[in-house]
């Protein structure tokens, strides 16, 4: 898949650019004629196809006119010299360059990779569109970061090779977020991303799980059943929360991981799938191979590229940017001082966390802006909540006396009220009372809202 296609007819030029592009490392095939061409474009999958525009059996335009619209190639095409008009009937009809004859092989390359560039990007897009649709949430992956930037280089790079992938990072982090984007980004796009959920599965239903089993491999398999791999056939599969695979399932997992081959339970024959594997864990599984939980030759399989995303306090930057992405979903705004607290915390739940807390804001606050002290998470809150209330220092009386005023409130029944604080209805009303008076004190003390009236 992938690769250039060059349409030229002549022999001597449609060679020597075979050969340079060749070296250069470019998978390259070659045609003399139209209809070659469309034959092979029309079934294969070209980035580029360097286009002559005059070919002897038809137009390079027409075929230009016909063809680009209905495929993701990309077309380069080449001209005569001074054949102005045909280049720009050539962009109009769709093409992303152009160049004359004679033309250095270094003015080649420039366009190319202008023009591969740009569908890498397009097709990212593409991607990245689908990937929005399929989660029904609002994923970024902007950032001004550089410790994410390089993950996101890492990644990028990952998804056009087929290589087992393992991420590593705290819960919450994005793992799977970034297992599904490697997959949308690979050649497998259209084939599954099948998750395996490690931590979820118990121990002897692991094999079957994973492999699946034969009609009567045991008691109450009435029918055959597929596997995980097995679903996952020409696509991806993502080994979920790894860690947590007991050993004895880790060997059976290892046979598969080398070969690619399993048997189902209670089957005689061997299946073959391709896969390409991803795993995540937010385990030290180095540590874990030390104390002889996880077996090191899995790990080195699993392994072949490692990728650590950074935690949520790593990439604070960040922070206001995602912040606005779920603030978005609930049209609410967020003051600059509340962006400086979230901007603050420590996020132990990374962006899950964040994202929760937000939207639960959201929910919570009736105006345009989203409340300050909702925006942190419940420890958090409950602290600030008590640095309000405590900042003037009151007495215990003090406190005693805000508490039954915030009761009363809250209930408007002292029966209800001497019934929680476990004393008589008689000292509810004495303590009302009292309250009353002291009204004008307590609400600079930032105790909001008056004292109940009662007589
Ligand atoms: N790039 C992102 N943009 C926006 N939101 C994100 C992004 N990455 C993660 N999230 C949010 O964080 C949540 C958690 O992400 P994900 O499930 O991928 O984390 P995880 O690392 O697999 O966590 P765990 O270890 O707990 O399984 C997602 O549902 C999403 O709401
Ligand atoms: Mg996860």
């Amino acid at each position: 898949m992938g690769g250039i296609l060059i349409v030229e007819d002549d022999d001597s030029l449609s060679r020597l650019l075979e050969s340079k592009l060749r070296r250069k490392g470019y998978k390259v095939e070659a045609v003399r004629s139209g209809e070659e061409a469309v034959q092979l474009l029309t079934t294969k999958s070209y980035d580029v196809a360097l286009l002559d525009i005059r070919l002897s059996d038809m137009s390079g335009l027409d075929l230009l006119r016909e063809l680009s619209p209905k495929i993701p190639t990309k077309f380069i095409v080449i001209t005569g010299y001074g054949d102005v008009n045909t280049a720009v009937e050539a962009m109009k009809a769709g093409a992303s360059d152009f160049i004359q004859k004679p033309f250095s092989f270094d003015m080649l390359e420039v366009s190319l990779r202008r023009v591969l560039k740009e569908k890498r990007l397009e097709e990212e897009n593409k991607a990245l569109k689908s990937f929005l649709f399929e989660r029904d949430t609002e994923i970024t992956f902007e950032t001004k970061s550089p410790a994410f930037r390089n993950v996101l280089e890492i990644v990028r790079n990952a998804a056009l090779s087929d290589v087992s992938v393992l991420l590593r990072g705290e819960t919450g982090t994005g793992k799977e977020v970034m297992a599904r984007y490697i997959h949308r980004l690979s050649e497998r796009r259209d084939k599954p991303f099948v998750v395996v959920d490690c931590a979820a599965i118990p121990e002897h239903l692991f094999e079957s799980e994973l492999f699946g089993h034969e009609k009567g491999a045991y008691t109450g398999a009435s029918h055959k059943k597929l596997g995980l791999v097995e679903l996952a056939d020409g696509g991806t599969l993502f080994l979920d929360e790894i860690g947590e695979i007991p050993l004895p399932v880790q060997a059976k997992l290892l046979r598969f991981v080398e070969t690619r081959r399993f048997r189902r339970v209670g089957g005689l024959s061997e299946i073959k799938v391709d896969v390409r594997i991803i795993s995540a864990t937010n385990r030290d599984l180095m540590e874990m191979v030390k104390r002889g939980e996880f077996r090191s030759d899995l790990l080195y399989r699993i392994n072949i590229m490692e990728v650590e995303i950074p935690p949520l306090r790593e990439r604070r930057e960040d922070i206001p940017l995602l912040a606005e992405l779920f603030l978005k979903k609930y049209r609410k705004k967020v003051k600059p001082q509340t962006l400086s607290l979230l901007k603050s915390y420590s996020w132990p739940g990374n962006i899950r966390e964040l994202r929760n807390v937000i939207e639960r804001a959201c929910l919570l606050s009736k105006g345009e802006y989203v409340d300050e002290h909702l925006c942190l998470p419940p420890s958090q809150r409950e602290e600030t909540c008590l640095e309000d209330m405590f900042s003037e220092m009151p007495s215990l009386q003090e406190l005693e006396l805000m508490y039954v005023g915030y009761l009363y409130r809250k209930f408007k029944s002292a029966d209800r009220v001497a019934q929680v604080l476990g004393c008589s209805r008689r000292t509810v009303f004495r303590k009302l009372k009292e309250l009353r008076e002291r009204n004008g004190d307590l609400e600079k003390a930032s105790f909001s809202g008056r004292a109940p009236d009662v007589n």
